[in-house]
């Protein structure tokens, strides 16, 4: 291997000499393009690599000796790296950590750490070794994503705004009609024959109440689906509520055949949501399980469990025909019903998406539907917060 004397680092100039044993551990100090620092055990630097003070700004021969913790990293990162760092000096395990590391000219970089014992010749170990990779482009990267996700979710709100507005139109038109066609034969009859009784309007009365009724639900779910998602959060323990809510439902779908059942989770198992809108979200999915299977009778099953990564999964099974083909059943106003308002599953999705969570479905086996959303365990972060709905329409 031809290596000129001049390279840059002092492993590549031992080997350019021929000189000796390769030092491992050195090559690697010296080339890797992750952080490597060694500190003794008070956590004072005995060495780091090119690499971190090409990043740092910090060299080396001034930085031996001081305290790591003081020197590189925030005040407010220091107290759970102490608590690592000390981990592993007494041997415990020690998973990897994001911390933030500051740079000479004053700035923070994101760093993925990982720490390691260095064996001694005695029992304790002689230090420690801290690698860490620099994140901070790829997080970057996210934050960006995630920022244009949220604009592009509002675009999509104020869309759907205007969509809402037309529907309205169209929906709240034709039993507008209807009622006025009926107050005004009410009217007249009243005008023209004012002596007869008060029942020969009955009729139009009742088909004046049930347009009214079907006005107040349309407007309800406009108003479930266009108010702000603030939630009121609080610890739901998914046994009671999910059997709960079974106990409601199970009566509606034994009336048409249906057998639901609730599978309870093993173990206890609860999230931190707003009952009352997740209440809404099951309301919604079961009522569209119950409509799906008809009157031909079949099977509901709902369950719930952990899903890994903080997040739980809530699932609704039917043995109804399926989805159709080509139903974006997300999408407002999106119904194969003949008198579907489309609102259920856009209603229930804001939901979830407020809490952080996401909906999707699958189909069934051998038939049917399976409905799921999950939710962070831990309720919705801030972030999710920032990314709700603006405060009114
Ligand atoms: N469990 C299900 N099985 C089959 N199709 C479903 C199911 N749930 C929803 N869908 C489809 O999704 C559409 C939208 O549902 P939804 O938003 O609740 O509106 P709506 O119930 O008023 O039609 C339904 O019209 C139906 O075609
Ligand atoms: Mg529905």
């Amino acid at each position: 291997m031809k290596i000129s004397p001049k390279a840059a680092t002092p492993f590549a100039r031992q080997l350019a000499r021929g000189g000796g044993k390769v030092d491992l551990a050195r090559c690697l100090m010296d080339t890797a393009h992750v952080i490597i620092m060694v500190l003794d055990r008070l956590g004072r630097i005995v060495r780091f690599n090119p690499f971190t003070e090409e990043i740092s700004g910090f060299r080396m021969d001034q930085m031996r000796g001081r305290d790591w913790f003081s020197s590189f990293l925030p005040e407010h990162e220091r107290g759970r790296m102490k608590a690592l760092f000390e981990r592993c000096l007494r041997g415990q395990s020690t998973g990897p950590i994001t911390a933030a590391m500051l740079t000479r000219a004053g700035t923070a970089r994101a760093i993925d750490w990982r720490v390691c014992a260095l064996p001694d010749r005695g029992a304790a170990p002689a230090g420690v070794l801290w690698i860490g990779k620099d994140i901070t482009q790829r997080m970057q990267a996210e934050r960006e994503l995630y920022e244009l996700n949220k604009v592009a979710q509002q675009r999509e709100r104020l869309a759907d705004v205007g969509a809402i507005a037309a529907q309205i139109v169209h929906d709240v038109g034709n039993p507008l009609a209807a009622l006025s066609m009926q107050a005004q034969l009410i009217r007249r009859r009243a005008r023209e024959y004012p002596d007869q009784p008060v029942g020969s309007v009955l009729k139009s009365a009742e088909q004046m109440v049930m347009e009214l009724h079907r006005l107040e639900s349309l407007i309800r779910e406009f108003m479930n689906f266009a108010r702000e998602q603030r939630l009121h959060l609080g610890r739901i323990d998914l046994t009671r509520f999910l059997s709960e809510i079974a106990a409601l439902w199970s009566q509606v779908a034994f009336a048409r055949g249906i057998n639901l059942i609730f599978h309870a989770p093993d173990t206890p198992l609860s999230v931190r949501a707003d009952e009352e809108k997740i209440h809404r979200v099951l309301d919604n999915l079961i009522k569209n399980a119950v409509e799906a299977i008809g009157d031909a009778g079949g099977r509901i099953a709902i369950c719930a469990g952990a899903c890994g990564g903080g997040r739980v999964r809530i699932s609704v099974a039917d043995t109804g025909p399926g989805i159709a083909r080509d139903v974006a059943v997300f999408r407002l106003f999106e119904s194969t019903k003949a008198e579907g308002s489309g609102l259920g599953l856009a209603v229930a999705r804001q939901i979830v998406l407020a809490h952080g969570g996401s909906i999707y479905h699958e189909a069934a086996s051998p038939h049917g539907a399976v409905f799921h959303f999950e939710l962070p365990i831990e309720g919705p972060t801030p972030d999710d917060a920032a990314a709700r709905p603006p405060r009114s329409l």
